[in-house]
């Protein structure tokens, strides 16, 4: 007997806050577009998703901020994809981001991304996850030196989570909760039930908890292989600057590029791919797309 078929899961990708830990860069325009080396930080996060196999991704933003990542990614039909835009008032928690999401996540499941998160390395764990057919959550923990500054999950002798923690200044682990979270469609309900934090947020630590609680959330410990940056701080945004200019100069591989992920992914033809690349000014990006392009092209020749 074949295994059903898991769930629909869409994208939310979560662009909005107000930067202020990147202040005076962010005073005209926001984080999410700031570089990351070569490419806007927002190419990265939406890059991964799209190789988690999610076409749909709603993407939330401030009212400041949100016309200027509309006006960078469009609706996204052009590389086979479907983007929307909603708008996140004030900055009241992640989340928020599910219950103003509650409509486009309808009865299928979510992968919230945070737009600030950079994930480089073997993506299978997510592609993994999200072909499991659980309606619960599931997380992802990766192993950090210093922990004060994320969500913390501690785990017992036999590898379950037992304990969830935002910010601890004494923190139970080293295992850091990643950005990227994946919901059954009752998340939207359940993220309205929370009440806000000491600092008036929608906690999503606080929403994991109510997971835990009912023994429905996975915690999936990353490997050394995977690289993760959150990207809040001038120092963090170097460093990630840094390592994604290590990798492209030595592999001559470009990080980050939702063109050649929605390609990947199936969601366009090699025409369409191909008729993207030939509408970019030319630039470093562009000449890399077109290698990525006659290497497929060769590719499918040889083959035939
Ligand atoms: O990076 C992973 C960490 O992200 C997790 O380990 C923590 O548990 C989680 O709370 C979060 O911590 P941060 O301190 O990094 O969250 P921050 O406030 O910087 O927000 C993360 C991203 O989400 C950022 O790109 C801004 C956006 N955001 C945040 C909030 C609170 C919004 O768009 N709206 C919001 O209301």
């Amino acid at each position: 007997m074949m295994a059903p078929d898991p769930p629909k899961t869409r994208g939310i990708l979560l662009a909005g806050g107000r930067g202020t830990r990147l202040y005076p860069m962010t005073t005209v325009v926001g984080k999410h577009v700031q570089p990351i080396y070569d490419k806007p930080m927002i190419y990265y996060s939406l890059t991964t998703l799209l190789l988690a196999g999610v076409r749909e991704v709603l993407i939330i933003s401030s009212p400041e901020d949100l016309p200027h990542i509309r006006g960078l990614l469009g609706d996204g039909e052009a590389w086979g994809v479907e983007l929307s835009y909603a708008q996140q008032d004030a900055p009241r928690g992640i989340a928020e981001a599910l219950v103003i999401g509650e409509s486009f996540i309808g009865d299928g499941r979510v992968l919230l991304m945070l737009g600030d998160n950079i994930i480089y390395g073997g993506l299978d764990f997510l592609r993994r996850a999200v072909a499991e057919p659980t309606d619960g959550a599931t997380i992802f923990a990766y192993q950090v030196k210093d922990p004060t500054a994320y969500g913390v999950v501690e785990f017992d002798e036999a590898g379950r989570a037992i304990s969830l923690e935002e910010k601890p200044a004494q923190p139970r682990s080293t295992w850091a909760v990643v950005g990227i979270y994946l919901y059954g469609p009752d998340c939207a309900r359940r993220a309205k039930a929370l009440a806000p934090s000491g600092r008036g947020e929608l906690e999503i630590t606080d929403l994991n908890r109510t997971y835990l609680d009912d023994g429905r959330l996975n915690v999936r410990r990353l490997g050394r292989g995977v690289a993760w940056f959150d990207t809040g701080t001038p120092e963090n945004l170097l460093e990630a600057s840094n390592f994604v200019r290590a990798i492209e100069t030595r592999q001559g591989l470009v990080i980050g590029s939702p063109e050649e992920a929605a390609y990947h992914a199936g969601f366009c033809s090699l025409e369409q791919f191909e008729a993207n690349v030939a509408a970019m000014p030319r630039s470093a990006y562009r000449d890399y797309l077109e290698r990525v392009l006659s290497d497929r092209k060769a590719a499918l020749r040889a083959r035939h």
